[in-house]
């Protein structure tokens, strides 16, 4: 495997990874939410291959990457005013447009749909890859499916190594956390995953935004259909939990009489827990949503690297802003359990 530092002045090696993409091979790419799997979006067999390598349900569409925010009109037709306002804001950046597609997009990409997710990551690396390869690139994360994406290279070292033939190595993202994907298709344009972009800065912009909920049932018909899958989960199960920090710290001390635990929680938490059995992760401070949005990953990672049999985490309060992301991931990672202390 290759690995290709991704200091943008190294022209040569930005160039060999321009080429495997071309030539149909998947590679691992840095943006600012996550490292994403990339393949050329306009090569079926290429795109074959990402499902393949990360064990990813056929029915769960992709999201196309462009290095020019110009290009959308190359993928998308019957682009609304809202798409140029919202491009024009926040790209380069976290923010994916679902839009409709055009034919040039295959089917395989939008996994049916007659739309598509697209995005113009803002790191410089990402987009010189995707000059260099000269086509568009459809990337998920590059994790295996179902498990906490990639912030950092040796994440996805972890996952996908001997399975990818490059890995462009851009260090840590500085988001943490996916990019907010919002349908632009509907009548009110309505957020489908919070991520990087916040709901109040979309507000700014459109105005009216509405917000699907996390909480969806496997049998029912989803909007996003990656919405149904377990995601972001370590091994050992997870819940939230939810009361006073130091109602907390004695729950947990007594079950861990009996379990081995990991509490995922806020610095200010840590002393808490300190003379007890429990392991403490903590992902960032309670007042910095940004910093536990840019831990959290990494955090769920560690969870599983310690063998515990129980993993509980504690939850910012909601607003409008990044928590909102940082709430949904670990709501999904706990695949919605939680223990309410009275
Ligand atoms: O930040 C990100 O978005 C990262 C980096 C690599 O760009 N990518 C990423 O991709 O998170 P993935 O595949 O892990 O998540 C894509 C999400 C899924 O929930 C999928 O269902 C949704 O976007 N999605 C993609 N295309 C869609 C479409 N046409 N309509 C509705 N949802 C779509
Ligand atoms: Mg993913």
């Amino acid at each position: 495997m290759l690995k290709i530092n991704s200091i943008v002045s190294d022209i040569d090696k930005i160039r060999r990874a321009g080429e495997l993409l071309r030539l149909g091979e998947v590679v691992a790419i840095p943006t600012e939410t996550v490292y994403g799997l990339a393949a050329n979006a306009l090569d079926e067999k290429a795109v074959a291959e990402i499902f393949n390598i990360k064990g990813r349900p056929q029915d769960n569409p992709l999201i196309v990457h462009i290095s020019e925010p110009n290009d959308l009109e190359k993928l998308c037709r019957e682009i609304p005013e809202s798409a140029y306002k919202l491009a024009g804001e926040f790209w380069p950046g976290p923010l994916t447009l679902v839009l409709k597609k055009k034919d040039i997009i295959p089917d395989i990409v939008s996994a049916g749909l007659d739309t598509v997710g697209v995005r113009c990551p803002r790191p410089k690396a990402s987009r010189a890859v995707i000059r260099a390869a000269g086509v568009p690139l459809a990337a998920p994360s590059a994790n295996i499916s179902g498990g906490p994406s990639p912030t950092k290279p040796e994440h996805v070292i972890k996952d996908l190594d001997g399975k990818v033939k490059a890995i462009v190595d851009g260090g840590a993202c500085s988001v943490g956390l996916e990019s907010t994907v919002i349908d632009l298709t509907c009548e009110v344009p309505t957020v489908l995953r919070p991520g990087g972009i916040t709901l109040s800065q979309l507000k700014e912009v459109l105005g009216k935004v509405d917000a699907c909920s996390a909480a969806v049932a496997d049998n029912e018909a989803v909007r996003s259909p990656g919405m149904k899958y377990r995601h972001y989960a370590p091994k050992a199960p997870v819940k939230i939990l939810i009361g006073d920090v130091s109602r907390a710290a004695l729950f947990l001390r007594d079950r861990s009489v009996k379990n081995r635990i990991a509490v995922i929680c806020f610095t200010e938490e840590e002393e808490l827990f300190y003379g007890t059995d429990v392991v403490t992760i903590a992902y960032g401070s309670k007042h910095e949503p940004a910093e536990l949005a840019r831990g959290l990953f990494a955090a769920l990672r560690r969870a599983d690297e310690l063998n515990v049999t129980e993993i509980f985490a504690r939850l910012p309060e909601g607003g409008e802003g990044i928590e909102l992301a940082v709430i949904n991931r670990l709501e999904k990672a706990a695949g919605f359990n939680r223990i309410v202390l009275k």
